[in-house]
């Protein structure tokens, strides 16, 4: 790995590997809360462009982790009532929160066009890069 990279390439390094080499990670993203404001803002992903590049915390699946800072998986989105759509392909999503010091600063958000692909595998590898994410932030 290149340490001599800022975060934000090295976060778009990982949004681009894992969007590329896990089959079921159609978009991967980083939201991070927006300052003081009660808000997440889109960091780097890969994937199609979204409209939202900001959730207020509560909306959506996102908004929903930044209160409750635990994992949210959500094998048919179609069967969520807070839910924010950013493509109708999107079938399933995983959020994982990242904490630093014991806080909860921003989260990696994965859509998936597969129905229902997400275990306790992918809640375990994504807690491992949400560790490693908040050391270099
Ligand atoms: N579906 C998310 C919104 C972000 S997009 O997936 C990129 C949600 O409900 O919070």
């Amino acid at each position: 790995r290149d340490t001599n990279q800022p975060p934000i390439a090295r976060l778009q390094g990982v949004c681009d590997l894992l969007q590329d080499r896990v089959p079921h990670y159609d978009w991967v993203g980083f939201y991070f809360r927006n300052g003081d404001r009660p808000e997440l803002k889109l960091g780097p992903y890969a994937g199609d462009p979204t409209d939202h590049t900001i959730i207020p915390f509560g909306k959506g699946i996102c908004g929903q982790v930044a209160l409750s800072n635990e994992n949210f998986v959500v094998p048919d989105v179609g069967a969520q009532d807070n839910y924010i759509a950013c493509s109708i392909h999107v079938k399933a999503e995983i959020v994982v929160p990242i904490f630093v010091d014991g806080e909860n600063i921003g989260q990696i958000d994965i859509d998936s066009h597969t129905p229902d692909p997400f275990g306790p595998e992918d809640e375990k590898f994504l807690e491992t890069i949400c560790a490693e994410v908040s050391k270099i932030l």
